[in-house]
């Protein structure tokens, strides 16, 4: 018995030497990154970003997928596998293996994963979709928790909640039973997510959000606005930027991506596909990406044709036979050439801001009624950029500062300083930040002051 027991221990123990080995050998070659400027992955970390591709787990045993694959890209986003659907088949019943497969599979070659999604309308289990009210609030809830703090650690950003709002001109939230729970179902996830998982990065994802135009892209907007200012942690917002006729790449899409940034969150393309591939198109994306410092990296919705969701379209970088398509040297092309960011980086800001020129003039707008008024103020570099600045404003008698976002202040009442915080002391030549607060009295006329650190 005893020797029984020994043997299989010390066949179970070559067995996981060989393996180990391999394993070790095998990823010595994977990790080892890449030359710049030779592949997705490797050109856009030289930008400080990650290139990254949707994952199936059934296809991680084809080996001309997972050689492009392992070969190209930097993140991985579980195409599938981490969908309430998938994780909790029935109520209180949750099944990872399929999406630990491919966090394993990335984690182990020195990939990020996003996971992908915690709260969403579509692929809900039959048990879910049958449920409202609070019984269902608290369903999603214990979902968010539960699925959050399985993959605590090893998720990089969460898209907490996917495809809130409706399309056409309502900028209306859409439809669903988890929106019939009540408007503050999103904000609910959000606060569940960051209990759970305080390291991971919390983005709002959705489609039709491209066009600065679109009344589904401003009440997106307007909802991060809010969050950021009552302190819903929310980090990141996603855009899926799925592309064809009817939804075609928007030339203000730029300005989409960094008016979001301004309001202090990171952005992330998330889900791309370009109906037909046009190469123009992919490499003016990825330069929109690139000329925006908050923009954290590029996901394409599948690596070849034949594994994308929307196959006849033919929207992705490689062939269904594996080939570089004429997109994917423009995408390599665009991120070994990026532009410069514009507007405020990421993390982390600068600890001791360089000394150096670099005015700055602040404009306010005020909001007044009847006791009390809400002031935005706009901060805007001058002819260099900025790292850090002080704006003072002076009350009039009587008016009192009761809350404030997005600035540091000293002071209430009469002469007031406020002080950039961490995520936008820096700001662009020409570019702006805001910040804002409210108090009570009657604003008068204020007259800002500036002065960049
Ligand atoms: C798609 C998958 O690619 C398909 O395999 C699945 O059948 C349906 O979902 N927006 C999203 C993604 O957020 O989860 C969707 O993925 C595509 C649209």
């Amino acid at each position: 018995m005893r020797n029984a027991t020994w043997k299989a221990a010390s066949r179970a123990a070559l067995a996981l030497t060989g393996a180990g080995a391999l394993a070790a050998g095998m990823a010595m070659v994977l990790v080892a990154p890449a030359a710049a400027g030779t592949t997705l992955g490797a050109s856009a970390a030289e930008k400080g970003r990650y290139f990254g591709a949707a994952v199936a787990a059934y296809k991680l045993s084809d080996s001309a997928y997972t050689t492009i694959l392992n070969r190209e890209f930097n993140s991985v986003t579980p195409e599938n596998e981490m969908k309430i659907d998938a994780t909790e088949p029935q109520q209180g019943q949750f099944s990872y293996g399929q999406a630990d497969q491919i966090v394993n599979h990335a984690r182990s070659r020195g990939m990020s994963v996003r996971g992908h999604t915690l709260a969403w309308h579509s692929q809900q289990p039959g048990w879910m979709q049958n449920m409202s009210g609070s019984a269902l609030r608290q369903a999603m809830l214990n979902h968010v928790t539960q699925v959050a703090t399985h993959f605590r650690g090893q998720v990089v950003a969460w898209d907490v909640v996917n495809e809130a709002f409706a399309d056409g001109s309502s900028g209306a939230r859409r439809d669903s039973n988890l929106q019939r729970t009540g408007n503050d179902w999103i904000e609910a996830a959000f606060r569940a997510a960051r209990a759970a998982d305080s390291g991971a990065k919390l983005c709002y994802n959705d489609y039709n959000t491209d066009n600065w135009s679109h009344a589904k892209t401003q009440a997106v907007y307007a909802m991060v606005r809010d969050f950021k200012q009552r302190g819903v942690p929310i980090d990141c917002v996603g855009f899926q930027s799925h592309f064809n006729s009817g939804s075609p790449y928007p030339s203000n899409y730029r300005t989409t991506l960094s008016s979001f940034a301004a309001l202090g969150v990171d952005v992330q393309i998330t889900e791309l596909d370009i109906e037909g591939a046009s190469a123009a198109t992919y490499r003016s994306v990825v330069e929109d990406c690139l000329a925006v410092a908050r923009c954290n990296g590029v996901t394409v919705w599948g690596i070849r044709d034949s594994d994308s969701w929307r196959a006849s379209q033919t929207p992705l970088l490689f062939t269904s036979g594996g080939a570089k398509k004429p997109a994917y040297d423009a995408v390599l092309a665009a991120l070994n050439n990026g532009t410069t960011p514009t507007d405020p980086p990421t993390t982390p800001p600068p600890t001791t801001p360089p000394p150096g020129p670099g005015g700055c003039t602040a404009a306010v707008a005020v909001n007044q009624w009847t006791g009390g008024f809400v002031a935005t103020v706009k901060v805007t570099a001058g002819s260099s950029a900025i790292t850090s600045w002080t704006v003072t404003l002076t009350l009039p008698l009587g008016s009192t500062v009761t809350n404030a976002w997005n600035a540091n202040r000293s002071g209430d009442t009469g002469t007031t300083n406020w002080t950039n915080v961490a995520y936008n002391g820096r700001v662009g030549a020409g570019q702006s930040t805001e910040f804002g607060f409210q108090a009570n009295g009657t604003a008068g006329g204020l007259t800002p002051t500036c002065a960049a650190g």
